[in-house]
């Protein structure tokens, strides 16, 4: 494939990368979106795997050799089937986890690509600048790539509980920061003065392991309740990181991608950073989430008395209702109840109840976890809103019933300034005539916190699994 192919190429799939982040910005349009980006980056792999490029007067392959190609097509098949199996086997409330490990993969190989980069001497530079400049790439390329490695896996530890979720709150945690990035700048500076690449390997490997502590230091202060900022954060270092790899190669696609993903992680953190009323450098500097302040840690016990509701006397309730708004979180995701409660949206509506669904942006695990299960399930988009657009209606809705899910309904986020979610905004359920919340004990949720919404006089609490109430409230209300 000539090299005008490849470039033409290029661009093809860069249009295809855009129309998928447009497409993926709707439920109605997300499958379209996923197909644009599948056949653009099988257009991007083929193009790159077999195409030439531009050196001097002539063009050479881009893969080198019959042994390159080798090489490439049995990582491929190695890492496709690893790919492939953690697609299938992967549960749908641990996908931010493998999300997570798949980051540290992308910073992983923008550090080999740096030190690759660096100790391949074949590339010849017009002139001096033009070798400081790769230099700069590959130095700060390998900072992004070393920092989004160790950050990402220990954010995939947190999330997968294999490491505490508390942060961890080094004394002068800042200063050791600082510390860190005046010595990478001093080490930049003689790694871009050394003669020769034995001489500037030594500051090279210094900011590597510089910066490889520091995504742990970074992401190990983080509290779990800002896990989802940072998650996404990563997701955004991931596309600096591979845009930094894209300069370092020259690869124009590569750039234009990474840059892509970098920017729309950082627009996605900035939304999550206000759905959760949190600064985003508030997140970064870490000590969230700690539940130590005095009114959050007294709420941490059981704070009265809570009143029972069979599932029988539910489907009773809702059906008597005229408006019902369902509020689900992460427990629907757990009991994977989403066709239980289409099955009772629908025959609610058939009674001619008014159901529609309050969607938090941070309820479950990750963005748009719960648009995802509702429309796996086939609820109608038109009822399920965004927490903004129904959260005044809650004084005129007769029945708010809470689906497994917790923190974001805590009136504390409200109330209680001490509340380590004080200030996030949440669904007002408690505003509702009556609320039903379906959990399966008095445990907390993610922030680890009690919520007062369980004591109010107006709310009544479903014990049990999701999915089996549902079943039950469905079955009765067949049988009505
Ligand atoms: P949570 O506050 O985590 O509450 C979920 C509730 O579901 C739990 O209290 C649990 O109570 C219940 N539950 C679990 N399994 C259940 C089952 N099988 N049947 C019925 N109930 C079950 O969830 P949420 O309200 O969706 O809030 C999300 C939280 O996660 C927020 O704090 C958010 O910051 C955080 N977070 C969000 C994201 C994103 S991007 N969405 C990512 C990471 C973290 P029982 O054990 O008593 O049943």
């Amino acid at each position: 494939m000539s090299s005008s192919l490849v470039t033409v190429s290029y661009i093809g799939a860069t249009i295809l990368f855009i129309l998928s982040l447009g497409g993926l910005s709707n439920p109605e349009t997300a499958k379209r979106g996923n197909w644009y980006g599948i056949i653009g980056m099988a257009i991007a792999v083929l193009a790159t795997v077999f195409g030439w490029r531009v050196v001097g007067a002539g063009e050479i392959p881009i893969v080198y050799g019959a042994s390159g190609l080798v090489i490439i097509i049995l990582a491929m098949v190695i890492g496709g089937a690893v790919g492939l199996y953690a697609a299938k086997t992967v549960q749908m409330t641990q996908m931010p986890e493998l999300v997570a490990i798949m980051h540290s993969l992308v910073g992983f190989a923008a550090c080999a690509i740096g030190f690759a980069s660096y100790i391949d001497t074949s590339t010849v530079f017009a002139t001096h600048a033009e070798h400081v400049i790769h230099l700069v790439e590959i130095y700060v390329g390998i900072l992004i790539g070393a920092v989004t490695f160790t950050g990402s896996v220990v954010a995939f530890g947190k999330l997968s509980g294999r490491i505490d979720g508390k942060p961890l709150l080094l004394p002068a945690r800042h200063w050791i920061n600082l510390a860190g990035l005046i010595v990478v700048i001093i080490f930049g500076k003689f790694f871009l003065g050394a003669e020769t690449i034995a001489g500037g390997m030594f500051p090279l490997i210094v900011m590597t392991i510089i910066s490889l502590a520091f995504g742990v230091h970074m992401v190990m202060a983080i509290g779990g309740a800002d896990m989802p900022v940072v998650i996404s954060m990563l997701n955004s270092y991931s596309g600096w990181a591979a845009a930094a790899t894209g300069f370092m190669l020259s690869n124009d696609l590569l750039i234009v991608v990474g840059a892509l993903v970098g920017s729309s992680g950082a627009i996605l953190s900035y939304i999550m950073c206000r759905a959760m009323n949190r600064n985003f450098i508030s997140v970064i500097a870490g000590g969230f989430g700690t539940t130590s302040t005095s009114s959050s840690s007294a709420a941490a016990a059981p704070a009265g008395d809570v009143k029972s509701i069979s599932a029988a006397e539910t489907a009773e309730m809702l059906s008597e209702g005229k408006s019902v708004i369902i509020v689900p979180g992460y427990g629907m995701a757990v009991a994977q109840a989403q066709h239980a409660v289409f099955e009772m949206t629908k025959i609610l509506r058939e009674k001619g109840v008014n159901v529609r669904f309050g969607i938090h942006p941070v309820a479950g695990r990750m963005p748009g976890h719960m648009n995802v299960l509702l429309a796996e399930a086939k609820v109608p988009y038109d009822i399920v809103c965004e927490m903004d657009e129904l959260n005044d209606d809650f004084p005129a809705t007769d029945v708010a019933m809470v689906i497994g899910a917790n923190d974001i309904v805590n009136p504390a986020a409200q109330d209680d300034p001490g509340s380590p979610i004080a200030g996030m905004p949440v669904l007002e359920v408690w505003k509702a005539k009556h609320s039903i919340v379906m959990k399966r004990s008095m445990a907390s949720g993610y922030a680890g916190i009690d919520n007062p919404l369980f004591y109010k006089d107006n709310n009544l609490m479903l014990f049990g699994d999701a999915k089996k109430m549902l079943d039950e409230v469905v079955a009765t209300l067949k049988a009505k």
